[in-house]
């Protein structure tokens, strides 16, 4: 590292707890004067805080890697992530966190549950693998839920697969047994967009809980009560603010688009899609991708804006949100055209569309990589502070890559970029330490020499308490980071490369 670099963190450390700016999804205590505290349905959470989320106490079995993998950093990493994922369980609380720490663990652990490996029949719950983890937490996220209204929670004498195809009635207030309310599952503390990221997962334990022995297992209410609770969840973001060609906003109250929302609403109805065999809820899902990326995604550089106005620059873990939202479109549709044909001429294209959007991304992402084979924090910007590499974003852009190259493996992408995200993803591994925390370590060692730096962790405020800037010397530690590094050890694994 340069003097520069070295030392611009320091002067950044005094900027810390300057005017605060809104943090990343939420409207947090801190007041961003874009926030719009008026949330119509919401209006009884402003009291009750986000402080009540308990991390249930789950067990996470060692992983099998994929032996055809020539890379020493991949085992390496197959080595250390169940004390990853631990670490992910133990520090995720807010909304977006949880429905991206749900996903992670159905991907590493029980991938036939998600687009990726989909097979209907574990997914019908017809088999004996039961997603233990994914399925607390999922259940402990629902900790606000409210259940006014809901299907009784009785046992329901539901362990019939007649129960279980009931269940997406749930999802559409004119085929719903019970009326909907447009509730969310969670807190989203403004976002419309952000609880929708756990709607697949509260998926999965509404098919699950339609077992008995699970459902007694978890203390856990009906398959047909968790139904009901994405059925309003769907509603409400169906139901949110728009602009007028259609996109769905990120925030409540007001039309805003953030980059992140590419993870958060699309692949929800899309997974509902897959999992009820309804193409219109697939063709939704890919529609608004489009849509965002049509805003988003900056065409003189081929590389997505952060949001739609008052932070139009580059970052890397929006990136990452919004490709990793893609590939699990795709994935999607495929596994969907594999049960049963898409009929519907719009899904094809818009699907063919999307695919053909990211390789550029990919391209013009990988060639940013610094030094330590990270993508900057904020890209295509003079300030070194925002230039720091970023393990979090990095192991996001990564995880998308691959699965990229396993969904579409005719798609062209060079051997040099195929290259450049090996040498990500060893980067990433490189900044992981040996207690299973994501960081930026070279560049904090290389800080440890200066006085006043004691800290042994670093990754990019995911909070964007004071912007969304690595700050090396803060110790701060990214839920989100932790779930990434599983979702690029799965779609590795997946790949096989
Ligand atoms: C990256 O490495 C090159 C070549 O070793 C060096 O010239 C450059 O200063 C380095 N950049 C940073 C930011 O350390
Ligand atoms: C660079 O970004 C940091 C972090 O946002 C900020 O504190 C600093 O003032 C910026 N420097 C310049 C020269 O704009
Ligand atoms: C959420 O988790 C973070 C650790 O990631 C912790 O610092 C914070 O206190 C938790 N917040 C709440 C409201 O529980
Ligand atoms: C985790 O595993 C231990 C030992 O096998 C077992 O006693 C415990 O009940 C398990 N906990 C959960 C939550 O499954
Ligand atoms: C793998 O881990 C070992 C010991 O934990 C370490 O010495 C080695 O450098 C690591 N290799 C890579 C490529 O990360
Ligand atoms: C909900 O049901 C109505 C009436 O059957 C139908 O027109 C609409 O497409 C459905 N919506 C979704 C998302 O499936
Ligand atoms: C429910 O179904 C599962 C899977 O088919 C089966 O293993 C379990 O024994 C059933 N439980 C009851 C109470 O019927
Ligand atoms: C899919 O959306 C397109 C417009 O984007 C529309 O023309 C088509 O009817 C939709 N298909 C279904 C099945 O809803
Ligand atoms: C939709 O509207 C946004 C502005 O809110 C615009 O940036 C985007 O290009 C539009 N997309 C399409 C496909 O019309």
């Amino acid at each position: 590292m340069s003097m520069l670099v070295r030392l611009l963190p320091l002067a950044a450390l005094a900027s810390v707890g300057a005017s605060p700016i809104s943090s990343n999804h939420l409207s947090g205590r801190l007041v961003h004067p874009h926030i719009n505290r008026n949330h119509q349905a919401r209006s009884n959470i402003e009291t009750r805080g986000d402080t009540s989320y308990v991390p249930p106490s789950v067990n996470l079995s060692s992983v099998q890697p994929n032996s055809a993998i020539n890379s020493a950093s991949y085992h390496n990493l197959s080595d250390q992530l169940p004390l990853i994922l631990k670490n992910a369980v133990s520090i995720s609380n807010h909304s977006w966190e949880l429905g991206t720490l749900v996903e992670t663990l159905l991907e590493v652990y029980n991938p036939e549950l998600t687009p990726f490996g989909w097979n209907p029949n574990v997914a019908n719950c017809d088999t004996s693998q039961v997603p233990w983890a994914a399925l607390q937490i999922a259940l402990a996220s629902l900790y606000e839920t409210d259940w006014t209204g809901a299907p009784s929670s009785g046992g329901t004498g539901a362990n019939s697969s007649s129960s279980l195809q009931g269940l997406a009635n749930y999802l559409n207030s004119s085929t719903s047994p019970t009326a909907l309310t447009g509730a969310t599952l969670i807190d989203g503390d403004g976002a419309l967009g952000d609880p929708c990221s756990l709607g697949s997962g509260v998926w999965v334990l509404a098919q699950f809980c339609t077992r008995d022995d699970v459902r007694n297992a978890l203390g856990a209410k009906s398959g047909e009560a968790y139904a009901w609770a994405v059925g309003n969840q769907l509603q409400h973001m169906e139901s949110g603010t728009r602009n007028d060609n259609g996109t769905i906003s990120q925030r409540e109250g007001y039309f805003e688009l953030w980059s992140d929302m590419g993870f958060m609403i699309p692949p929800f109805p899309a997974y509902l899609g897959l999992s009820t065999g309804n193409q219109a809820l697939l063709n939704i899902s890919l529609a608004q991708w489009l849509l965002e990326s049509s805003a988003l995604l900056d065409t003189t550089v081929n590389i997505f804006r952060h949001i739609n106005d008052w932070d139009a620059r580059l970052w890397a873990t929006g990136n990452g949100w919004m490709l990793y939202g893609a590939v699990r479109l795709l994935a999607s549709v495929q596994s969907y055209s594999d049960s049963g044909s898409i009929t519907d001429s719009a899904v094809r294209s818009a699907a063919t569309q999307i695919q053909d959007t990211l390789p550029s991304v990919f391209t013009a992402l990988f060639n940013q990589l610094d030094n330590d084979s990270l993508v900057p924090d904020y890209m295509n910007q003079p300030n070194v502070t925002l230039a720091i590499g970023d393990s979090s974003g990095t192991a996001l852009t990564v995880a998308a890559f691959y699965r990229f190259l396993s969904v579409c493996s005719t798609a062209s992408v060079s051997d040099s970029v195929k290259s450049l995200a090996s040498k990500a993803f060893d980067g990433v591994v490189a900044q992981i330490d040996s207690n299973g925390w994501l960081g930026n370590h070279k560049f904090c060692e290389t800080l440890q020499q200066l006085p006043m730096i004691d800290s042994s962790t670093c990754v990019v405020d995911p909070l964007g308490t004071n912007g969304w800037v690595v700050y090396p010397e803060s110790n701060i530690r990214s839920p989100e980071g932790q779930s990434f590094v599983g979702l690029m050890w799965a779609a590795r694994t997946a790949v096989g490369i």
